[in-house]
């Protein structure tokens, strides 16, 4: 099969990382017979030096018309002081929506081979921990009203309002269950219902949707609790299913159980089979060019596009494996990196992975 590929690498440590990742993609390409065709487009910081706007025009229509998108990661503190509309993550904030990408699946594993880089206990950690996280991606505060102003007694005022309809939970919703059919069958729903109308509404909904999945366990849980439980009882968790700065959030605790931030992927995904593929971390300005960045939250979102955007299902797998088994190596990245264990480069560690394909 032939797939286009448009590709956002972005800021920082972007670059670097989505190298390794095409250099994965490739070698499937050659193992499998596919042929990948890559279109780098601008997208954050490197798009508002080159062109003024963090989301050029040109981005949208090139990712718009392409089998899926593979993005690095955007910012970096060169950018920080510009006004929120032009800010690098408004462009990531502006082509979620643009492309419509309601559901933000992120996967965290806890892999036996990184049970050191751990922070929590044997004793909590014993029974594993397998969930993913299923965020909502387009709307809650990162996209409902906003506005910043100074009153006539001189007091700056700042508000983020958190909307929600329900037909954008119930779609939500009905992802999650849809993938806890294929997983351990059981659907934490996270919110805030003791205090807000948006959560009592992501509430009423998730109930109703819960109705047409009766083979599926289902749970409300409060995101307070669910920050305390994930460092608890990691275990109990399958398919959790949450608002967008909720998922945000508990997505980055979730990762830490992993080992490090730098080993979770994520799929964006609307209707279709167009998707986004990014890993969780940010840009990691601190290290960019240093080749010391870990790739493998990236080659992890490209299993996840062979999956889910190609129906690729067999390849997916052979990233999958190919990474457990460089990790079983002993092969780590500085951020995971352990006593006894062999320390590689960003770049190493994408030859590894594509050599084990
Ligand atoms: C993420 C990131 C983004 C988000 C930022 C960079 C806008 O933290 O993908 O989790 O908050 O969605
Ligand atoms: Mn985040």
């Amino acid at each position: 099969m032939n797939k286009k590929i448009a590709v956002i690498k972005g800021d920082g440590i972007g670059p670097e990382i989505v190298n390794e990742a095409e250099k994965v993609l490739n070698k499937i390409g050659e193992k499998y017979g596919h042929t990948f065709e890559y279109t780098d487009v601008l997208m954050g910081g490197c798009a508002i030096d080159t062109t003024g706007v963090p989301l050029p025009q040109e981005t949208i229509d090139i990712c718009l018309a392409s089998d899926s998108v593979l993005l690095g990661a955007v910012g970096g503190p060169k950018w920080d002081t510009l006004p929120g509309n032009l800010r690098p993550e408004a462009g990531l904030l502006g082509i979620r929506g643009a492309m419509k990408l309601f559901a933000n699946i992120r996967p965290a594993k806890l892999i036996p081979a990184l049970a050191g880089a751990c922070p929590l206990k044997d004793e909590i950690t014993k029974n594993g921990l397998d969930l993913v996280i299923v965020r909502e991606l387009i709307g809650g505060a990162y996209f409902g009203e906003r506005d910043t102003h100074v009153d006539e007694n001189g007091v700056k005022h700042a508000s983020d309002s958190m909307a929600y309809a329900d037909y954008e939970v119930e779609r939500i919703c009905r992802v999650a269950f849809d993938m806890a059919r294929k997983r351990g069958k059981k659907v934490h729903s996270v919110d805030k219902a003791n205090v807000l109308d948006s959560s009592r509404l992501w509430r009423e909904v998730a109930h109703k949707v819960a109705k047409d999945y009766p083979d599926v366990e289902f749970q409300d849980i409060l995101v307070d609790n669910t920050a305390m439980q994930l460092v608890h009882n990691p275990a109990q968790f399958d398919v959790m299913v949450t608002e967008n700065l909720f998922g945000d959030i508990l997505s980055d605790e979730a990762s830490m159980i992993t080992g490090s931030l730098g080993m979770i992927p994520s799929a964006s995904l609307g209707e279709g089979s167009l998707g986004l593929y990014e890993p969780i971390h940010g840009s990691a300005p601190d290290i960019a060019g240093q080749n010391k960045a870990n790739p493998l939250a990236t080659i992890l979102s490209v299993a996840m596009m062979l999956r889910y955007s190609f129906d690729m299902s067999e390849e997916a797998d052979a990233v999958e494996k190919a990474v457990d088994e460089v990790l079983a190596d002993g092969y780590r990245t500085g951020d995971i990196m352990s006593e006894g264990m062999k320390c590689v480069t960003c770049s190493e560690m994408g030859d590894l992975v594509a050599q084990k394909i």
